[in-house]
């Protein structure tokens, strides 16, 4: 069997090609990059409407497969910045009814999950999805994935992006961020705020910025509110995994690229006695192999839908649809 995913909830439009054994014979990706500020939806759908169709081709191109060769056509249906959403709809519709093949919705979020997942090769670990609008600890149980910690706020990916271009930079800010923290030297203090499993950002955002108020070093922000922020999202991830007596970790999401937030699960999982694992940085960003991937387990799944049901879902939550693919 072999899917095509259509990925445009936010910034990223992305076509991936994928097969049954969860092998991406083609991905095609291009973001959309404000020239100033944060993403305006409606610019960000233009983007997107307008480089979909040649990512489609260069999708196929590379996998080296026939329209006809495609099984069906799943979508990002949610959650998402609505103008962003329709647009792949749109365009996921319109190849359905073209090619004649199921039309299969899926929720971003767990795509993120299952993409991880799937290349793990763990078959019910802890998940740390970790991204730009979404901060989630989950678990699967009974038919769906659970959400057992979040954030209060912010997701850490917004929260690091809305920092760095307060600081002077551009979105995305995640990656140059990162850099700038392997130049730190001081450890800046910042309130450091979990409650129970869940997690809250905005205070660490202030703090920062009256730090770079008062002449801190940006390098030294930067290492600050890393280790910081990472340490919160570390210690809920533990939480959950005593509480629920797991011992493996996988982390999905755009954040979930970090090194240092990698490194500092990987020693805390280990400490355990388990094991962490991360996708490659392309599949942990948005992108649509892991739509297809996890468009693919929906449709042997039967949730395939006909168009007029198709409607996208801006505020669809993780734990709101249904994941019946899994055993347990
Ligand atoms: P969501 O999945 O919640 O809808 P999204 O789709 O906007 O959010 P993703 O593409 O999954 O987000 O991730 C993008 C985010 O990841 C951005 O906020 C970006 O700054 C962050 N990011 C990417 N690389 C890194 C990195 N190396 N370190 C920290 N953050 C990173
Ligand atoms: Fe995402």
């Amino acid at each position: 069997m072999v899917i095509l995913g259509i990925e445009s909830t936010a910034h990223t439009a992305s076509v991936g090609i994928v097969t049954e054994r969860a092998e991406v014979l083609g991905l095609a990706t291009d973001m959309f990059r404000p020239v100033r500020g944060g993403i305006h939806p409606r610019e960000a759908a233009n983007h997107h409407v307008e480089v979909l169709p040649g990512l489609v081709r260069r999708a196929l191109d590379t996998a080296r497969v026939r329209p006809t060769e495609i099984d069906a056509v799943a979508f990002a249906q949610g959650p998402g910045l609505g103008p962003c959403l329709r647009a792949g709809a749109t365009v996921a519709r319109t190849l359905s009814l073209v090619w004649n093949r199921p039309l299969v919705p899926v929720n971003h979020c767990v795509a993120h999950v299952e993409i991880a997942r799937v290349l793990s090769g763990m078959d019910d670990p802890m998940l740390l999805y970790a991204s730009g609008g979404n901060t989630q600890v989950i678990a699967h149980h009974s038919g769906r994935y659970r959400v057992l910690g979040e954030t209060l706020d912010i997701g850490v990916g917004n929260f690091l992006d809305k920092l760095w271009i307060a600081l002077g930079g551009t979105f995305p800010g995640g990656p140059p961020l990162e850099k700038e923290a392997r130049q730190g030297e001081e450890l800046l203090p910042l309130p450091y705020s979990v409650h129970g499993m869940d997690v809250a950002f905005s205070g660490i955002y202030t703090a920062s910025l009256a730090h770079a108020g008062r002449g801190a070093r940006r390098p030294d922000i930067a290492l600050s509110v890393e280790s910081t922020a990472y340490s919160m999202l570390t210690e809920i991830t533990e939480r959950a995994l005593a509480h629920r007596r797991r011992e493996s970790v996988v982390l999905g999401g755009g954040v979930a690229c970090n090194e240092r937030l990698r490194g500092m699960v990987r020693a805390m999982v280990e400490g355990r006695g388990g094991t962490s694992f991360a996708p490659p940085p392309s599949l942990c960003v948005d992108n649509g192999a892991m739509i297809a991937w996890t468009g693919l387990l929906a449709l042997r799944a039967g949730l395939s839908v006909p168009v007029k049901a198709s409607a996208v879902d801006p505020r669809q939550r993780t734990d709101l649809v249904p994941a019946p693919w899994r055993r347990l």
